[in-house]
């Protein structure tokens, strides 16, 4: 997959798929960690470059760091504060820092936590040099109002929301202002939470999107996201391998055109 989508105004040269880590890299012990690092190879080899972890999610960020430790300089890692203190997120950030190489790429601030706070640390490190550009992340539309007021600020430069045939709720007003601000975009959840693809739609063909390089359902959900050309870069999480390559190799244009999302969208919200 080729490099092409720069982060917005971050100007991070981003694979247009990246790589989740919630869940799949909360892991322990020999045998998983060995497993988490070939997936993040199997990756990297498919052309993925972005990868994205949280304080959230257990022993996500060590592991990632470990397995991004051989090709660190090929990969931007996007990774978050979460933390009720300034105190709290100081630490984070300080230990984050030394996993990742004395650097961190995207620094977001997760689930707009005490942001004001964080933000301030950020802009610190960024000044630095330690953080290359500072984004905001959250999953819950009631919580998109507050987003926007963070993204007006002028403080961040990237976004991380969900988006997907059943959740299209950044439509409204999130995509739009990020494209007016020139903002990153970064998507979570392309599949739902595994959700929408639990099952392939039985009316799914997909001889009908060949030309769009689609050939499993999961490549036509990640198509139908980079189709928004306001969505820089997607990060589909899994487990198993196989899977980071499959799901790199939607990143090649072309995307798909209005009909064409239309029908996937209507695929995958069929009861
Ligand atoms: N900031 C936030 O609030 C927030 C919230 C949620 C998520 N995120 C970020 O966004 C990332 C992605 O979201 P997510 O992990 O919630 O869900 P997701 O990527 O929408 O779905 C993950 C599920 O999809 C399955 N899957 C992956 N590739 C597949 C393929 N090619 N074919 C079929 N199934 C496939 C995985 O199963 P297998 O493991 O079996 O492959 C897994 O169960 C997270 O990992 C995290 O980094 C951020």
């Amino acid at each position: 997959m080729t490099l092409r989508r720069a982060l917005g105004r971050t100007g991070l040269d981003v694979s247009a798929v990246g790589m989740g880590t919630w869940r799949t890299f909360d892991v322990s012990g020999p045998e998983a960690t060995a497993h988490a690092a070939a997936l993040v190879a199997e990756a990297v080899a498919s052309g993925t470059n972005f990868f994205d972890s949280s304080p959230m999610y257990g022993r996500a960020e060590q592991v990632l760091g470990d397995a991004l430790a051989p090709r660190r300089d090929e990969v931007v890692v996007a990774t978050k504060v979460w933390a009720k203190t300034a105190e709290e997120g100081r630490a984070q950030v300080e230990r984050a820092l030394a996993w990742y190489g004395g650097r961190v790429e995207l620094y977001q601030i997760h689930n707009l936590v005490a942001w004001p706070e964080h933000l301030a640390l950020l802009e610190g490190h960024l000044e630095a040099g330690a953080v290359g550009a500072i984004g905001a992340t959250h999953w819950d539309p009631a919580a998109f109002g507050e987003l926007e007021r963070v993204m007006r600020t002028g403080r961040i430069t990237a976004v991380q929301v969900p988006y997907n045939p059943l959740e299209r709720e950044v439509e409204e007003r999130i995509l739009p202002l990020a494209d007016e601000l020139g903002l990153g975009v970064v998507v979570m959840r392309p599949f739902g939470e595994g959700g929408l693809t639990a099952r392939t739609p039985a009316g799914f063909d997909p001889s009908r999107y060949r030309d769009f390089g689609v050939t499993t359902w999961a490549q036509a959900l990640l198509t139908w996201v980079l189709s928004d050309p306001r969505c820089h870069c997607v990060i589909p999480a899994t487990s198993r391998s196989g899977r980071p390559s499959e799901n790199a190799a939607a990143g090649d244009p072309p995307f798909f055109g209005p009909h064409e999302r239309d029908e996937i969208a209507a695929l995958a919200t069929a009861p």
